[in-house]
């Protein structure tokens, strides 16, 4: 009888020590599992960092597109504080302005929400995109109001001989 409850108790001890055993095991596992998985993790947003980073770097300095230039206007048929429509590369719309303060400046005009036409508010000396009241400083063409986050992307003019050409376009981000 004592020999049959001594062989249970040593059966009991045993299943509690391989228990221990697998469950010591199992912890184990999962923290090595998660450690591999967090080595990999990391490994791979390292490498695709690295993979990527030309292209970030490119995405963060402005960007200036070689372009043909095109004659937009003559001076004398923008006087200050009026506008003009013209397309720029191709079909893409382009707003010149001459400012009240005597200045040019050129922007592509599909407003950076949704693409709407911006228009030259001359009361205001703002650019403005009447589809959700986005505003544009017509100096730089960065967003001061409504929706827009982005700037309009600024055309590039030269004057020669009182002509006004556009010459190139430069993609901020910011
Ligand atoms: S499309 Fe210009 S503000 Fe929405």
């Amino acid at each position: 009888m004592k020999d049959i409850k001594g062989k249970g108790r040593n059966e009991d001890q045993k299943n509690d020590m391989m228990n221990l055993v697998d469950n010591l095991n199992r912890k184990e596992d999962l923290t090595y599992n998660r450690r591999s998985f967090l080595k990999t993790a990391v490994g791979a947003s390292v490498t695709l960092g690295l993979a990527t980073l030309p292209f970030s770097i490119k995405a963060m300095i402005n960007s200036e597109e070689e372009m043909e230039r095109i004659e937009i206007a003559k001076i004398s048929e923008v006087p200050k504080g009026e506008s003009k429509n013209f397309t720029y590369p191709e079909e893409e719309p382009a707003l010149l302005v001459h400012t009240k303060d005597g200045v040019l400046k050129a922007y592509n005009n599909k407003c950076t929400h949704l693409q709407c036409p911006v228009f030259y508010e001359k009361e205001e000396d703002v650019l403005l995109c009447p589809c959700h009241r986005g505003f544009f400083n017509v100096n730089n063409g960065k967003p001061i109001a409504g929706p827009p986050q982005r700037e309009l992307p600024m055309i590039e003019l030269e004057i020669i001989n009182d002509v006004i050409y556009a010459v190139g376009r430069k993609i901020r981000h910011g």
